[in-house]
């Protein structure tokens, strides 16, 4: 079957994206073949374009770890899934007209969502849910810290908390300020002009908070720690300061902020009660069980209403790089998709 995909040419800017054309075999074992209606961009795949992603395939690659679509062909006792329509992650490949997958990276799209709003939600809501309840071990009644919070994990990890039941604070530009309070943030912070760390703990009465969650990296790690209060959590998960187009400049942004990475010595952590985790979604293919449980969840909580994805754009396969710099830009509030 001939398919077009968006292929990232070189390490560079946005014109690095391509659109080619290009052969896929009928699916495997154990697979399924999916027509991609929206593909979700995440961040880590702006990374792997500048080439500071470490986990991305050799270039030229195709990236995308996440889809919406139709199922067109399937294998064995999977033959039954054609017709369906299916959201689902994919490790690599999803800037694609269609892919093949393993039929357990595919869950049923929830007929209330569109194609764009079903390609918004695996890799968003499965981290916020692994950041938030699994290791966060996130309560009613809990502060929550989201740093970051306008972009499509942070906006997952806002709906999260308030199923949960927790209080949230969340950091992100001023001008995304009235929208994350619509969505129920129940305070804004501008992390990048003001003083956050005061103006968090001011909002908590001196105390800290219960979790915060945190994918920005360098120096950003070590101000949440300050800001947890005893038995807090501190959940770790990008490196998004790391961001640069600029070639070399790149470089030494990323190594600037690994510089700035803080080392967390077991001692202060024991005598302040509080803990720090690590999340990579990215590295969890081989937890499908663990995936499949979360991801159930999250496709529940769209009927059950509070899984809300939130889709800020959608671009045509040609437009991948205009859709990249839109996101680096820092004008996208939620998920930005590609269309084929
Ligand atoms: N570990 C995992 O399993 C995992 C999984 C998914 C995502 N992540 C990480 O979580 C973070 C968010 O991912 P996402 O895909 O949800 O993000 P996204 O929606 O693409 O977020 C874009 C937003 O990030 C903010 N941002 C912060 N630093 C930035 C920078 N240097 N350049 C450009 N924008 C910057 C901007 O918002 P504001 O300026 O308003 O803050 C921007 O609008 C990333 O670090 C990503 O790598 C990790």
């Amino acid at each position: 079957m001939e398919i077009t995909q968006v292929v990232i040419t070189g390490a560079g800017g946005p014109d690095r994206l391509a659109v080619r054309r290009s052969a896929l075999p009928a699916p495997g074992p154990g697979e399924v073949q999916v027509e991609v209606a929206a593909a979700g961009i995440n961040f880590a795949d702006i990374l792997a374009r500048q080439g500071l992603y470490p986990d991305a395939p050799p270039l030229p690659c195709v990236v995308g770890y996440e889809f919406s679509g139709t199922v067109v062909a399937g294998d064995g006792d999977d033959a039954g899934l054609v017709g369906q329509e299916v959201l689902g992650l994919t490790r690599f490949g999803g800037y694609s007209s269609a892919l093949n997958v393993p039929r357990t990276q595919v869950f049923t799209k929830p007929a209330g969502l569109t194609h764009a709003e079903a390609a918004s939600l695996p890799v968003a809501y499965a981290t916020a849910w692994q950041l938030l309840v699994v290791q966060g071990g996130l309560r009613e009644g809990d502060t929550v810290l989201v740093q970051n919070a306008g972009s499509g994990v942070g906006l997952a990890a806002l709906d999260v908390a308030r199923h949960v039941g927790a209080r949230t604070i969340g950091t992100a530009s001023a001008g995304k300020h009235d929208f994350l309070r619509a969505r129920g943030l129940d305070h804004a912070v501008d992390y990048r002009t003001g003083d956050w760390v005061r103006e968090v703990r001011d909002l908590t009465g001196g105390h800290g908070v219960e979790l915060v969650v945190d994918p920005l990296g360098g120096e950003s790690f070590r101000k949440s720690r300050q800001v947890l209060r005893p038995t807090g959590r501190l959940g770790m998960y990008g490196v998004s300061a790391a961001s640069s187009n600029q070639g070399l400049r790149g470089k030494l942004q990323l190594a600037k902020t690994a510089a700035l990475m803080p080392w967390f010595h077991p001692v202060p952590l024991m005598n302040d009660n509080v803990g720090v985790f690590g999340v990579n979604l990215g590295h969890m293919w081989g937890e499908v069980d663990r995936i499949r449980g979360w991801m159930q969840q999250v496709v529940d909580g769209v009927g059950e209403g509070w899984v809300r994805p939130h889709v800020d754009s959608s671009y045509p396969f040609d437009r991948a790089g205009e859709a990249h710099a839109h996101i680096e830009a820092r004008r996208s509030t939620g998920k930005v998709v590609l269309t084929p």
